[in-house]
């Protein structure tokens, strides 16, 4: 979502006469864009300030702005304690960032951080940042209302909106006709995605999905992400019956333990996910599902981490990002709980749990062994310059030798080794 959102902050400036840099050295204004998920991710922007704030000894001229959402939960902190940084943004104040910018340069501390019911951004045609010119992103919509108990998310990015389907529509198809060959719809809970339209009509995510999909039906489209409570049989048909749509879908489960999926507010059951991996399974075979697990969460037993452990075990997710839980203050889970996994039995359990997702990818990969997919190019591979790398419909990524390919083009790959995190192969005609 952040490097979206990023792509709209370079067509907001351009529009206004900078151009991005090269190098930090070359930038008159250096903005970062952060991330307030977990505590590490605020770490990383710490140590990203401590540089800048030597870089800016060296060109005292330079503007550094914070943006994004630790502008939105850590303003005060930020304006007090950090000098160095001279103007802040929050999600929804992107268009005002050259004012914000301006009046900074006048030596004053400039920020805007106020959360808009509207804000989607959806006139802004994003300049696509260090893109490979084969896929790209289109936000559909912005905020989160689901109040999951861990997450700070609804306090920093406000609540659910959703962008006009047309706008979607007409972006997508100016994508397809400058090359591009796969876009993925962007939001926090894409199955909340609603429009009404001139005609009263409403139109939900799986309606926005296959008039995407019917714009080129020969480019790929993906989507993140769902949540399991509103994973509709609907959005399943639509990924079913449209041949490019991909068979890939992001499905965060979180926990494995009913108790604790309560406690995290998820609104589902152990049983009531498995039967959505069910449903999955039975309307589109051959489907990717990936997942999202926290270890440790407040009041974590041993048993309620063997239950994720098992559900693992039977959901067989092809992939996953797994985390240690990290309290967040303002949350519901900060206020309610207590953060009382201990950092050690945080860190064994994510240990057990990666060590598991591993072998389960090694063997969804195993077998793809002597099966024929069809991959779509997005380079050359980072180890050889004769070898490319591309992805399958289902988002694996797939190496191959090769001459006179080029990004963009789709290719049949048969496959014949792999790891757990690469399928390797041949092309076949
Ligand atoms: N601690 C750890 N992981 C978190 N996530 C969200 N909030 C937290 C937190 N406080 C994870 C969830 C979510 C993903 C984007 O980040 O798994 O799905
Ligand atoms: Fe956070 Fe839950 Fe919203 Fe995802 S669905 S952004 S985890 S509150």
């Amino acid at each position: 979502m952040n490097f979206s959102d990023s792509e709209i902050v370079a067509s907001i400036m351009r529009a206004r006469g900078y151009d991005v840099a090269e190098k930090a050295d070359h930038a008159d204004v250096i903005m970062v864009n952060t991330c307030s998920i977990r505590d590490n991710a605020e770490q990383r922007v710490w140590k990203r300030l401590r540089e800048l704030k030597s870089l800016k000894k060296r060109n005292i001229s330079l503007q550094i702005g914070i943006i994004g959402c630790m502008a939105e939960r850590l303003k005060e902190e930020i304006l007090e304690e950090h000098l160095e940084v001279d103007f802040i943004a929050g999600p929804d104040s992107y268009r005002v960032l050259p004012d914000l910018i301006e009046a900074a340069v006048s030596g004053q501390q400039a920020a805007n951080v106020v959360l808009s019911e509207e804000e989607t951004y959806e006139d802004i045609h994003p300049v696509r940042l260090h893109s490979n010119g084969v896929s790209a992103f289109i936000s559909i919509m912005r905020g989160c209302e689901n109040f999951c108990a861990y997450c700070v998310v609804p306090f920093t990015r406000g609540k659910e909106r959703s962008r006009n389907p047309q706008t979607i529509i007409d972006e997508a198809r100016t994508l397809f006709e400058n090359g591009y060959r796969e876009i993925t719809l962007l939001g926090q809970n894409v199955n909340s995605y609603r429009w009404i339209d001139d005609n009263k009509d409403e139109i939900n995510f799986p309606k926005l999905l296959k008039m995407v999909a019917q714009i080129d039906p020969v480019s790929r489209i993906r989507f993140t992400t769902s949540h399991p409570k509103d994973l509709s049989d609907e959005l399943l048909r639509v990924i079913a019956e449209n041949e490019n749509v991909c068979n890939a879908i992001h499905l965060a489960v979180q926990s494995g333990s009913t108790p604790v999926l309560e406690r995290m507010n998820r609104k589902y059951t152990r049983e009531y996910y498995l039967n959505r991996i069910a449903a999955i399974r039975s309307i589109i075979p051959d489907c990717a599902i990936s997942t999202d697990i926290i270890a440790g969460f407040c009041d974590e037993t041993e048993e309620d981490h063997q239950n994720t452990l098992s559900l693992m075990r039977e959901a067989r997710f092809d992939y996953a990002f797994m985390f240690k839980y990290s309290e967040r203050s303002g949350t519901i889970a900060a206020k309610k709980f207590e953060d009382n996994i201990s950092d050690d039995v945080k860190g064994r359990r994510l240990e057990e749990i990666i060590e598991l997702q591993q072998e389960i990818s090694l063997q969804s990969n195993q077998n793809d062994m002597g099966k024929i997919v069809e991959v779509l190019i997005e380079g050359q591979s980072k180890k050889s310059t004769s070898q490319f790398m591309g992805r399958d419909d289902r988002n694996k990524v797939v190496v191959f030798d090769g001459i006179d390919l080029k990004k963009g083009d789709c290719v049949r790959v048969k496959i014949t080794k792999c790891t757990s995190a690469t399928l390797i192969g041949e092309i076949v005609s």
